[in-house]
């Protein structure tokens, strides 16, 4: 069902600096700060050819990734995003497996209809999963 790796999701606690980070230590392309106030965090994209990455910082006062900073002061792997052709099948088949969904199908932060996977699920790992 899943497809290509969409992107790997990093919360950090300092943008510009881990904007310096990608940009210069490993020579990325690097976008500049994107504000999301409706997912309530601040997005730099870091653009590789196969895939991306996506620095995250909470925006706002009911960020979903204050809590993780707060357990990770120093940052770490949020999520990461695989794409799915069609959302509602993806919905569909995770329902029958028994994987819990976190909330309902919403818009993501990239205008692609996305539901994230409850980490005790997927290994400890937040899986959203996108259609393409
Ligand atoms: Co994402």
């Amino acid at each position: 069902m899943i497809g290509k790796l969409n992107h790997v999701a990093i919360a950090v606690p300092n943008l510009e600096a881990a904007a310096a980070l990608y940009r210069g230590a490993l020579g990325a392309k690097v976008s500049e700060p994107l504000p999301q106030p409706e997912h309530g965090v601040t997005v730099i994209f870091v653009e590789l050819d196969n895939t991306k990455v996506e620095l995250l910082h909470p925006l706002g006062e009911k960020s979903p990734i204050a809590g993780f900073l707060e357990k990770n002061p120093s940052g770490g792997i949020h999520h990461i995003c695989y794409e799915v052709p069609d959302i509602n099948a993806a919905a569909e088949r995770m329902r029958a497996e028994g994987k819990k969904i976190l909330g309902d199908i919403k818009i993501g932060a990239h205008g692609k209809p996305v539901i994230f996977m409850h980490p005790k699920d997927f290994n400890g790992t937040l899986v959203e999963l996108e259609q393409k």
